[in-house]
Parts: C-alpha cells; sequence; structure tokens
C-alpha cells in the first residue's frame, strides 16, 4: 500500500465516504449516512487518503452536539490500511479539533471497546448523555430495545 496521509474532507470525497459508510454499516458496525447529511456535515469530516485511484481508505467526523460535548462518528479505517495506527490518528485528530473548539468532552457510541480505551476513553452510562444524543438514534432499526452499542467518553 502507497503512503497514506490525513486531511480534511472535501466535497470530492463525499461518494467515497457513502461508500465506505455503506460497507461497514452491512457488517453491522455504524449507521450509514445519506448523501444529503453527508453533504451538510461535510465540514465534520477528515478523511484518510492515498493517491487518487486508491482514493479514500477512512474517515472519521467530529460532531458539536451541545455545550462543552460532541461526538465522533463514521470512524472507519478500510481493511486494507488496519491496525497501523490510522484509527488511532483519526480519533486523535477529531479529539484535537475538539480542543480547538474549546470543547471538552467527546463520546461516541460503539462496539470497538478495546480501541477506544487504549485512547483512553471509558464506559458512561448512555442515559447520562443529553437526549439530543438520541436524535440520530430515532432512525435506527435497532433503537430502542435492541440498541447494543456502548458509549464512551474521553474527557480532554
Ligand atoms: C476500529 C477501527 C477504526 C480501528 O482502526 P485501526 O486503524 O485498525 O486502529 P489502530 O491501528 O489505530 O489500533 C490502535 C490499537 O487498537 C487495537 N485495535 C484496533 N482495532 C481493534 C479491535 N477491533 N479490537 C481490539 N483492539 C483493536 C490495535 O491493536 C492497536 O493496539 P496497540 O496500540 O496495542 O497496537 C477499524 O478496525 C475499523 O474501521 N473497523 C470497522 C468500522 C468500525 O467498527 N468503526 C468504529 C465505529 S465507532
Amino acid at each position: 500500500m502507497s503512503r497514506l496521509y490525513l486531511r480534511k474532507a472535501n466535497i470530492k470525497d463525499v461518494p467515497s465516504i457513502h461508500y465506505l459508510l455503506i460497507k461497514y454499516s452491512r457488517e453491522g458496525l455504524l449507521l450509514p449516512r445519506s448523501y444529503n447529511e453527508l453533504y451538510n456535515h461535510l465540514r465534520d469530516f477528515f478523511v484518510l487518503t492515498g493517491h487518487e485511484e486508491q482514493g479514500v481508505v477512512g474517515c472519521s467526523s467530529l460532531t458539536i452536539t451541545w455545550e462543552n460535548l460532541a461526538e465522533i462518528r463514521s470512524l472507519i479505517v478500510d481493511k486494507c490500511a488496519q491496525r497501523q495506527g490510522w484509527g488511532s490518528r483519526l480519533v486523535e485528530t477529531c479529539l484535537s479539533e475538539a480542543l480547538t473548539l474549546g470543547v471538552y468532552r467527546v463520546f461516541t457510541l460503539t462496539y470497538q471497546l478495546e480501541f477506544f480505551r487504549k485512547l483512553n476513553f471509558t464506559e458512561v452510562d448512555k442515559d447520562s448523555l443529553p437526549q439530543k444524543v438520541w436524535a440520530d438514534c430515532l432512525h435506527c432499526p435497532k433503537y430502542p430495545d435492541l440498541c447494543d452499542e456502548v458509549a464512551m467518553i474521553s474527557e480532554l
């Protein structure tokens, strides 16, 4: 695999981000997002990319939820680039942006507990998060009784 690098997403990345989200949502690991939502939230996104033909092989997004609270969503490193530290770098880039914005609590809803524990996230009761967090969950087929994602938070 050629050299990869992280950067802010641009408008041309949307189809690749959409494709990655569909691919990993089929494995039940995260929720897909519509083109409409991706265009609306494009400024939240970072991408991991190689040379032109290779395109986007990873992404993450940081969405501000409320005062002093933001969420890491849509975190993916495609299989070809996993276990090389890129997932950690994508999360750290989001955390760094949160700090720049003056937001000191960052949470995620995830099945990847070990991965996030290594990045100093700790498990919290989902009910301790503001109700606004559940706005997206309302569209999820697993909501509410089948939801088994774990809420994890990092206090910066
Ligand atoms: C989770 C994911 C982003 C991790 O990306 P990655 O680039 O492989 O992660 P890193 O290489 O930065 O790994 C960092 C550490 O976490 C560990 N780790 C990574 N994925 C792990 C997993 N699934 N289970 C346990 N540990 C894991 C690594 O071994 C590494 O440990 P080390 O520092 O002791 O060597 C990636 O596996 C992925 O995209 N999975 C599919 C989509 C998904 O589940 N996204 C998360 C939605 S919240």
